[in-house]
Order: structure tokens, then sequence, then C-alpha cells
């Protein structure tokens, strides 16, 4: 995998997968697109309707760890259980994860190191209410957990354009079929046939006003 480190708008850094030309986060502000579309848009709203119970989030594409440490962070004042299970199929290397600057910027030095040290496939105390279980698996092929039930999804894989597979109507199924009643699915992509396939899934889809750069994203919340 050849990558490259870019500076988005914020001053917050991101990659460049050079084979795909494509993005990890938006250039327009990779921390505050992720905390406007996963921690604003998914948990912050899942947790506005619940606010005494415990979340279990899934997220598709751990990549840099931004969105689990965004949400490590959110926790930080809340009585809520985390428990946030995160599939990456293609793990970054130490020598990347090293010069990346999230941990300066938020700032979140430690929880940074602690979630990066953590050792895949095995759930891990990060704080005392936040639990981190990080597969290291394709979320198209391997097996599917069932036993593992989720409130909220974050679904951050790449463009449809440059990975159509994972924003078919059966990965979408597949991921989502783990979503509890009520649960809350988001996504940056507000894509037609994605919204389309998620409604035929049954859940209810809203689109949304996008972070900066970007005109629209999803959330989508499955009502029965
Ligand atoms: C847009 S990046 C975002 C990553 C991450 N959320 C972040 O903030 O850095 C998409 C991520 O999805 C991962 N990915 C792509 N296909 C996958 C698959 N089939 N299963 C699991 N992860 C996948 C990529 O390797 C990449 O890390």
């Amino acid at each position: 995998m050849s990558l490259q480190i870019i500076t988005t708008a914020d001053g917050s850094h991101s990659l460049l997968n050079t084979e795909l030309n494509e993005t990890y986060h938006s250039v327009h502000g990779a921390i505050r697109e992720s905390q406007y579309v996963f921690i604003e848009q998914g948990l912050d709203f899942w947790l506005s309707k619940h606010p005494e119970r415990d979340v279990r989030i899934l997220e598709v594409g751990f990549g840099t760890g931004l969105n689990t440490l965004l949400s490590v962070l959110y926790s930080a004042n809340k009585n809520n259980h985390f428990f946030y299970e995160s599939w990456e199929a293609f793990p970054l290397g130490a020598d990347v994860i090293e010069r990346l600057n999230y941990a300066e910027q938020l700032p979140a030095v430690d929880y940074f190191q602690k979630l990066h040290s953590s050792k895949w496939d095995l759930k891990v105390e990060l704080t005392h209410h936040f639990s981190l279980l990080k597969r290291k698996a394709n979320i198209l092929t391997e097996t599917f957990n069932h036993e593992h039930v989720f409130d909220l999804i974050y679904y951050d894989a790449f463009a449809p354009s440059k990975q159509p597979e994972i924003w078919a109507y059966d990965a979408l199924k597949r991921v989502t079929t783990a979503l509890t009643n009520n649960g809350v699915f988001v996504t940056y992509c507000a894509k037609g046939q994605v919204k389309r396939d998620l409604r035929t899934l049954g859940l209810h889809v809203e689109t949304l006003p996008g972070p900066p750069g970007k005109k629209e994203m999803v959330r989508a919340v499955r009502e029965h």
C-alpha cells in the first residue's frame, strides 16, 4: 500500500492512498469531518435519544483510528459504557501512525497511543468505561459474529467510486443486520443507490447537510 501524509484544511493530517487516488478523510478538514459526521450526527444523536443507555458501536474501516479517538474523547464526560468494535482489512504500519498529528491537534496523546498499541482481535479496556475491539478482518468476507449487535454503525469505507463492493446491497445488508431496533447507521456518503438500498433494508433514511466541502451525508435509523 502506497501512502502519503497530507495536511487538510483544519490542520489535521489525513492519508492519500496513491494507488486508489483516494484520501482517508475530507481534504476540507479530517478532524472536522469525522467530528461532524460520526460524533455529532451519529454518537451524539443516538445518546440524545437514549441518554441512560450503554452504547455499542461498530466501525467499518479503523484506518488512522481518528473516529475511535474522537469517540473516546466524547465518552470522557459521560457515564454510559461504550463498546467499540472496529474492522480493518488493511491495518496501517506504525511508521505511518506515529507521524499523524491527531494526538497533538486534539490533544489526546495518551488515548492515541493506547488505542494504537492495543492488540488486534482482543477486547481491551481503553478507559474504565470504554472497551475497544479492533478486528483485523475484511468485513465483506469474514464471518460476521451476530452475537454482537450494535446501536450505532460508523460506515467509513473508501468512496463508492473506489470501492463499489462495500456499498453494494449485499454488504449493506450484512452490516445493517447487526443493528438493533432504533439503531443508527451514519456515513459521509449520500449516493442515491446507497439510500435506496438502506430503505429497502427497512431503515428510515435522512439526508443531512454534509461536512465542509460536501453537500450531503446520510443517517439511517432502524425503526422496527
Ligand atoms: C476512508 S478510510 C477511513 C478510515 C478511518 N475511519 C479513519 O478515520 O482513518 C477507509 C478504511 O476502510 C478500510 N477498509 C477498506 N475495505 C475494507 C473491508 N472490506 N473491511 C474492513 N476495512 C476495510 C481501509 O483500509 C481504510 O482504512
